[in-house]
């Protein structure tokens, strides 16, 4: 079972299936019709609107500048591009900290534009948020570990939960943040071996990016994964181009490296 197995779009309880079948999520960042349609060709399950837009779109160094308007724009480009895929959008830096009811605002912009499901960073300083937002209808998934967000305050693009306080750190935010019932979590740039314990430890969808193989799905950047500029990229990052005849194979070869769990392999991983 996968995208390409739905006459229709994907849901938040179609997701939850593959999960208990065992069966690992793809997930590609995305921004506009055209790959929304290639992705969605290519049986992607889920799109995820990512404040990353900053970086690989407008050319930002940093998601800060992002705002609503950009997301909510990006989200129903993608929406209008896809059939079967579920839609996934980042809540920008400054549109859900400051409170629960601001979160709320902006979050139902952005469902309103086409998202099935908002994600947000941060543990348990977020955990009433996303109560909030799930008692009222909004899925959210959560995002833990390298949180690009907060890059000024971690000090630059650094791998996390060294180190056994970090690791449990990270271990009770993402039991609090289930607990408020956020239904997916992002792990990124974390040690394999604690995002599977992490994974191990929940009921709810992992998806790992730099957290190796025992996530429950992987997420995959577009312009990472087409080689967009080419060039060096982050250790955990394949370049699905490489053998692939057109853009679409290249999808189609992620997908099947993310379902076969080859990918991520180990050389993509970080040690503890
Ligand atoms: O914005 C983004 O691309 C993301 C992924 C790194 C998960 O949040």
């Amino acid at each position: 079972m996968s995208a390409h197995s739905f006459t229709r779009r994907l849901t938040q309880a179609d997701l939850a299936k593959l999960y208990q079948a065992g069966e690992k999520v793809s997930m590609f960042t995305c921004y506009d019709a055209s790959f929304a349609r290639l992705l969605d060709g290519a049986g992607v399950d889920t799109l995820l609107i990512g404040d990353s837009l900053g970086n690989v779109i407008q050319g930002h160094d940093t998601t800060l500048p992002v705002t609503v308007t950009d997301i909510a724009y990006h989200t129903a480009a993608v929406k209008r591009g896809s059939e079967h895929a579920f839609i996934l959008a980042d809540m920008p830096f400054g549109s859900y900290q400051e409170s629960p009811e601001q979160a709320f605002r902006n979050a139902a912009t952005l469902m309103a534009a086409g998202a099935q499901m908002v994600k947000l960073e941060g543990g348990a300083e977020m955990a009433a948020t996303v109560e909030f937002l799930t008692h009222r209808g909004i899925p959210v998934c959560g995002h833990l570990g390298l949180t690009p967000q907060s890059v000024h305050a971690l000090g630059g693009y650094k791998v996390q939960g060294k180190g056994e306080a970090a690791a449990q750190r990270l271990k009770d935010d993402a039991l609090l943040l289930q607990k408020a019932g956020a239904t997916m979590l992002v792990l990124e740039a974390i040690p394999a071996a604690l995002a599977a314990e992490v994974t191990a430890s929940l009921n709810i969808i992992t998806i790992g990016i730099g957290a190796g193989k025992d996530c429950s799905g992987q997420v995959l950047v577009l312009h990472d994964a087409f080689d967009i500029p080419p060039g060096k990229k982050a250790k955990f990052v394949r370049n699905f181009m490489e053998g692939a005849s057109s853009l679409h194979d290249a999808a189609l070869r992620a997908v099947a490296a993310i379902k076969d769990g080859s990918y991520p392999a180990p050389e993509h991983t970080y040690a503890g």
